[in-house]
């Protein structure tokens, strides 16, 4: 099976398309559909079967829950036993829009969904395409991000295609993402709600909204004996295959360092990719420089980062260096993907240039 593309934009939706999807969905077919922050691979939720055939064409362990993506925002009672204030207030501020919220599940939601756990990952994308598409599909979609397990999370339609074309149904192509990065996931179980996982809204933005909100330690410690508690945050993920460093610290040392480190690869017989901005670009002579954007502009380098290192793999380099983005308000998000894709690989240029 090849999956078939549609391709439409928001603003001219092809409905008879979206139709012949959301069909697909209710017999318990999968769809990969466009949202604002990466594209993800949709399967009715209520379906267990839907469920398991998801984590299969992903190659995703399956005690690891999906995302229930909803289009209207009284169907979120249907799905949960208890909101919180806090998560009504969020949901006000902030929905339709790049943030999930954890809550206690409701029966039909079934645990082949939710990885077996007793609560449920909720999210109302904003993209048009992704609210017509779960509205047809019967209003509630389990949807990873759809890359295969580990790869960086697809944010054009031709990612999903290279990872998942052999394996799923249909894919709509609303051409690239606005955002790139997933969801920001606050999870609501606890007493105090605990950010699972960095996204474009910042603890900052959770904060003027609910006062008391903490990040998930596992998130803060590197310490491999600290679980994080989003299941899927454990996982090395949106890995590239060569392998990858961060290397940090001040421009001039940064520069210095991944040019003084290029060289020794080089000299290997290694074919080293470097993961510059627009203001550092032109200073590696002697690898394959992809820039990731502006640090004027940090969205662009939030935007352009599973880009990049899907486009290393294709480029076959063995070593990848990054700089480091810790931007003021997505580098939490930029840098919590980046030193998972690293696995953590850190160096500090200031010590290896003595
Ligand atoms: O932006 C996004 O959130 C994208 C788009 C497609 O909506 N989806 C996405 O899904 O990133 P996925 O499956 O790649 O990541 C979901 C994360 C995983 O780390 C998972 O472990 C966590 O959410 N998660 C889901 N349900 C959970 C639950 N009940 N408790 C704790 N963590 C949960
Ligand atoms: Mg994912």
């Amino acid at each position: 099976m090849r999956a078939e593309v549609v391709a439409m934009t928001g603003e001219n939706l092809d409905m008879d398309a979206i139709k012949k999807a959301g069909d697909i969905l209710k017999a318990g077919g999968l769809v990969a559909f466009p949202t604002e922050t990466v594209y993800g691979l949709g399967g009715n939720a209520l379906d267990p079967q839907a469920s398991m055939k998801i984590y299969a064409a992903k190659g995703r362990p399956s005690d690891n829950p999906l995302i229930v993506h909803i289009a209207e925002l009284e169907q979120l009672e249907k799905i949960t036993t208890e909101i919180p204030e806090g998560a009504k207030s969020l949901a006000e501020k902030y929905w339709p829009g790049p943030l999930t919220m954890i809550l206690p599940k409701a029966d039909i939601v079934p645990r082949e969904t939710t990885g077996g756990l007793d609560s449920v990952a909720v999210r109302f994308p904003s993209d048009r395409i992704a609210q017509e598409l779960i509205k047809a599909g019967g209003g509630f979609v389990a949807a990873p991000s759809a890359n295969t397990s580990g790869r960086p999370s697809p944010t054009m339609a031709e990612h999903v295609e290279e990872d998942l074309g052999d394996a799923i149904d249909m894919i709509i192509d609303g051409g690239q993402v606005g955002i790139g990065l997933e969801s920001t996931i606050v999870d609501f179980t606890e007493e105090i709600p605990v950010v699972l996982r960095p996204g474009y809204i910042s603890l900052e933005m959770l904060q003027e909204t609910l006062g008391d909100v903490r990040m998930d330690k596992g998130l803060l410690i590197t310490d491999s004996s600290v679980h994080p508690k989003a299941p899927g945050m454990k996982y090395r993920h949106y890995a590239p295959k060569a392998d990858l460093s961060i290397i940090e610290g001040n421009e001039e040392d940064v520069v210095a360092c991944i040019n003084h480190l290029t060289d020794e690869a080089v000299a290997k017989g290694l074919k080293v990719g470097v993961i510059a901005t627009d203001e550092t670009k032109a200073r590696y002579a002697h690898a394959d420089v992809l820039s990731i954007g502006s640090r004027e502009e940090e969205e662009t380098i939030a935007h352009h980062l599973y880009e990049v290192l899907r486009d290393f793999d294709d480029d076959r380099v063995d070593v990848i260096y990054s700089e480091a983005f810790y931007t003021p308000k997505m580098g939490q998000a930029i840098m919590n993907r980046l030193l998972k894709a690293a696995g953590h690989k850190i160096i500090n240029a200031q010590e290896e240039n003595k």
